[in-house]
């Protein structure tokens, strides 16, 4: 049974609904660059081994990098997984964890990388937004991608109604792709193409604003 290993920052919704999926793989750890993250306390409630490898008490990231590298390795996983993991990883840290290491991203990349995306999508008057995960390279919330969910913005939309709907999403769309991962199922190619086999082709489309009745 393949092992993953997942980095949070805060909240850890996330990281809850792989832990509710019952994937067929190994929580070996959850480990946080910030001691007070509160899905720490959810892991450790769930039996699960954490760390805290504080990003504040490292000279730079370099050193953070290192040493963040360190704990991951301690339990050899086959799968990191960032959720909501928020620091930018240096090259070196990524490369070594190159085709094993997913993120997943509050919008449809390669729209709105970065942070405030919700904000940014209605004020870009998205009708669609939504949520990636993707393999993790050198460019920031970018990267060869794995499942996206898309919904539709409405026009009384805030940030928070918008975030809410996404997140729905993203906790439908990662214990999908890490199950797809544990299973051996998706791989990233070399040419850095993600490779998935038994592919379904879901046939339906999202249009937001829903078109008229009688134009369907
Ligand atoms: C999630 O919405 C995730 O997509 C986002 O942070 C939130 C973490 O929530 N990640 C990023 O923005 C990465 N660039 P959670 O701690 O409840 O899972």
């Amino acid at each position: 049974m393949k092992s993953i290993v997942i980095l949070i920052s805060g909240r850890g919704s996330n990281m809850e609904a792989l832990l509710a999926a019952n994937l067929p793989c190994r929580i070996a750890a959850v480990i946080s660059n910030k001691a007070d993250a509160k899905g720490l306390e959810t892991a450790r409630a769930r039996g699960i081994p954490t760390a805290v490898v504080a990003h504040a008490a490292h000279a730079s990231r370099d050193v953070f990098d290192t040493a963040l590298a360190a704990e991951i390795d301690r339990h050899q996983p086959d799968l990191i997984v960032l959720a909501g993991f928020m620091r930018i990883l240096g090259e070196a840290f990524v490369r070594r964890y190159q085709g094993r290491m997913l993120n997943i991203h509050p919008s449809l990349l390669p729209a709105f990388p970065g942070l405030h995306t919700h904000r940014r999508a209605i004020e870009a008057g998205c009708r669609i937004h939504g949520c990636t995960v993707h393999f993790v390279t050198p460019a920031l919330d970018n990267g060869p991608v794995v499942i996206q969910a898309a919904v539709p913005v409405f026009a009384d939309d805030n940030e928070e109604t918008l975030a809410a709907r996404v997140l729905v999403q993203e906790h439908i769309a990662y214990p999908q792709a890490v199950r797809w991962f544990v299973e051996g199922r998706l791989t990233l190619a070399a040419d850095q193409r993600v490779l998935l086999s038994g592919e379904r082709k879901g046939a339906g489309a999202l249009l937001a604003p829903a078109p008229d009745a009688s134009s369907q």
